[in-house]
């Protein structure tokens, strides 16, 4: 977690590297610090909170001859929230100053041997040993202080260091962790993500696994661990620079919610052509093996572990390959029976979760093909993967997944339709029927938008509520897992997601009369089913809030509400039915006045385990 940024050039930096922390706050937002290099000494400032409190700290603290410095924005691993903890960390003397995103696991060893000689540390973080390992390895050479630095740590980690005695470098290096160059005229950004210099550069750099790295104003040399110097290509990022502002919206949640049938579109795009089956460019794992799988085991965290049950449910039925599905961090410390025969899928919108890349690495050694779904290009899990599914939701800065979702499910629809078509599973006539079916969702998704008045007013009569249950079968069961997942992460409100048919096995003691419980009601050959556990609630006197396929009339006679999606076949409907769960989430959060871009003690990107 925690998101890093480094600057060295010719410009004023200090602004320059809050700006950039203000384009990495989604990585952790507890705390805040910049260090830079002002009238020949480092200068150090911190605040707990977000990025507001570094702001007011700032004021009248510009320091503006700095040509050099780091940014850091802290999501807590090791140590409470408060300034003293808060990054950069410097050494025993002042001179060294460095940022750190991960965790340093053998640092309780390195800090009592520091400290036996004589270091003193003013924090309770396993980061600022690297701060105190450097000050003992510096004898006039920065680099080879970080070199020898990183061979005394383990864990996971990319930091960046810089001395007072070196006023235009920086050194770093990265294990695991992500870390990037952006490039530009005498000048050099080093950053956790391409946004925190998108805005001045788009020339990027990425520096691999095990690398060191140092950038001056003059240019930037990627190493390997012996030094030796390594060449890298400079790409050119196209993003759009407005996609990290709100466009008018007033969250980025919401902004996100409404860019789905984009994200849809997008993730289609190209894989399903007019002339028939379905293309995956990026795919890598032939035919003939996926022709010889013999299990399925999805592997992900949060949403994306929503995703992916809604991919037990496809695969199944479309490619006729059996699913087991897990939460990555149980998933990596069981005994999972894998083969050779076994693909294994991790679904990652960051890739960078740390327990979903140690849950897929696990399946690569243990011989299994390993295939990633990720929104994010060159990311972790697309190396540690045989072959890649990219969804392309684009950047999505909203602690809670919303349009990466929906694009993950799409990506998973086209994964079984690839699947199917690979084994002879289905007819082309049936993949060309369902591939029409799914390019016809953005277009249904856009239309449902329009109605988004409707669920605002269901939040309204609900929003005081203390206790949510929500309710599905089938499809519908991974969609109200989303569903109450994203209203307890952004309203706190306690909720509960239950297959229906197992409600009357606990749940249904929780129910009183007016409690809420949301129903995924929509069309499909479970619907009977859902009608009678929605009866066994209305029994109990609760209210029912359904989300239902728009024609059904008949679901009135059973809910006090219902918000109704567009028709489409049953094993899409997930991409409609998700989408006013979220915006009912949204609402209720909104009217309770939380901060939803933002939910307390969550980090979009969890690099830690
Ligand atoms: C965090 C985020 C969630 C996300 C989960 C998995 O908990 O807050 O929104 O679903 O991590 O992240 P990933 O990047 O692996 O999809």
């Amino acid at each position: 977690m925690c998101g890093i940024i480094a600057y060295t050039g010719t410009r004023s930096c200090t602004d320059l590297l809050y700006q950039g922390l203000r384009k990495l706050e989604y990585r952790g937002y507890d705390s805040a610090g910049l260090s830079v290099l002002s009238g020949g000494r480092i200068e150090v400032i911190r605040a707990v909170g977000n990025m507001d409190s570094l702001e007011k700290e700032l004021e009248g603290n510009g320091h503006s001859d700095a040509r050099l410095g780091l940014g850091h924005t802290r999501w807590a691993t090791h140590g409470r929230p408060s300034t003293e903890n808060a990054h950069p960390h410097s050494d025993c003397t002042g001179n060294v100053s460095i940022v750190l995103n991960g965790i340093i696991e053998n640092y309780v060893n390195l800090r009592s041997e520091l400290a036996a000689n004589g270091h003193e540390f003013t924090s309770e973080t396993d980061a600022e040993v690297v701060a105190h390992l450097i000050e003992n390895h510096y004898n006039g050479d920065l680099l080879e202080a970080v070199r020898l630095t990183y061979a005394d740590i383990e864990g996971h980690f990319a930091f960046c260091a810089i001395h007072s005695g070196h006023p235009e470098l920086i050194a770093g290096a990265r294990k695991e962790c992500p870390l990037l160059i952006g490039v530009g005229k005498d000048e050099a950004f080093i950053a956790s993500a391409i946004p925190a210099f998108l805005s001045e550069t788009r020339d990027v750099i990425v520096i691999g696994d095990e690398e060191l790295f140092v950038a001056t104003p003059a240019g930037v040399t990627i190493m390997d661990l012996e030094k030796n110097e390594l060449e890298r290509e400079v790409t050119q990022v196209n993003w759009d620079v407005d996609a990290a502002e709100k466009a008018g919206f007033e969250t980025f949640m919401r902004k996100e919610i409404y860019e789905q049938p984009d994200s849809l579109t997008d993730t289609i795009a190209g894989r399903l052509p007019d002339g028939g089956g379905v293309v995956l460019d990026e795919m890598a794992i032939s035919d003939e093996v996926l022709a010889g799988i013999d299990k399925i085991y999805i592997v992900a965290c949060g949403t994306s572990y929503h995703a992916g049950m809604v991919g037990r449910y496809v695969l199944e039925n479309w490619s006729g390959v059996a699913v087991e599905l897990d939460v990555a961090s149980e998933f990596r410390y069981r005994d999972p029976v894998l083969s050779p025969s076994t693909l294994v899928v991790g679904i990652s919108q960051s890739g960078e979760t740390a327990d979903t890349l140690a849950a897929m690495r696990q399946a690569r050694k243990l011989g299994s093909k390993v295939l990633a779904i990720t929104n994010i290009m060159g990311s972790q899990a697309t190396r540690d993967a045989d072959g890649v599914i990219y969804t392309r939701a684009g950047l999505e800065i909203g602690v809670a997944a919303t349009k990466s979702h929906v694009a993950q499910i799409a990506a998973i629809h086209l994964l079984a339709l690839y699947l199917a078509q690979a084994r002879g599973a289905m007819s082309a006539g049936e993949i060309d029927g369902i591939a029409s079916e799914l390019k016809a969702v953005p277009e249904l998704l856009q239309t449902y938008l329009r109605h988004e008045a409707t669920t605002h007013e269901i939040a309204k009569r609900y929003y005081q509520q203390p206790f949510f249950l929500y309710l599905g079968r089938g499809v519908g069961l991974p969609v109200c897992l989303e569903g109450a997942l994203k209203l307890k992460e952004i309203s706190y409100i306690p909720t509960e997601a239950y297959a229906a048919g197992e409600m009357k096995h606990g749940p249904i003691a929780l129910l009183d009369e007016g409690s809420p419980v949301v129903v995924v009601a929509t069309d499909g050959h479970v619907y009977d089913k859902v009608i009678s556990n929605i009866e066994e609630v209305r029994a109990r006197s609760a209210a029912v809030i359904a989300v239902a396929t728009e024609g059904n009339e008949g679901i009135k006679a059973y809910s006090d509400d219902v918000m109704f999606v567009p028709a489409t076949s049953e094993l899409l409907s997930p991409l409609l039915s998700v989408v006013p769960l979220q915006l009912l989430a949204y609402h209720i959060a909104q009217l309770k006045g939380c901060n939803v871009d933002q939910p307390r003690n969550l980090a979009k990107t969890v690099t830690v385990e």
